[in-house]
């Protein structure tokens, strides 16, 4: 049985994703992106600030982007504490 390659996708913190493999990415529209000169991999924004989208330009270091799993962690500890706490006192 043949082998698929590997494809690596990376979060990196509070930038882009790092998609490193052998890869092809393809617009709404069908068309296939030209990755020629990317190298072994590509920065995909999430951020939602870059003006080469799909592609990170590096926006997302100028508007302060903060990648969501961080902001999910510190929302999931602020809840553990809160329950630890145990329920308010009634006003
Ligand atoms: S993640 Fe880099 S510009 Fe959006």
């Amino acid at each position: 049985m043949e082998q698929r390659p590997i494809v690596e996708i990376k979060a990196r913190r509070d930038g882009p994703y790092k998609v490193t493999g052998p890869i092809r990415l393809i617009d709404a529209d069908g068309n296939e992106y030209d990755l020629a000169g990317q190298g072994e991999s590509v920065a995909l924004c999430r951020c939602g600030g870059s003006s080469t989208k799909p592609f990170c330009d590096g926006t997302h270091s100028k508007i302060g982007f903060r990648g969501a799993e961080r902001a999910v962690a510190e929302a999931d500890a602020a809840a553990r504490a809160r329950r630890s706490r145990g329920p308010r006192p009634a006003d």
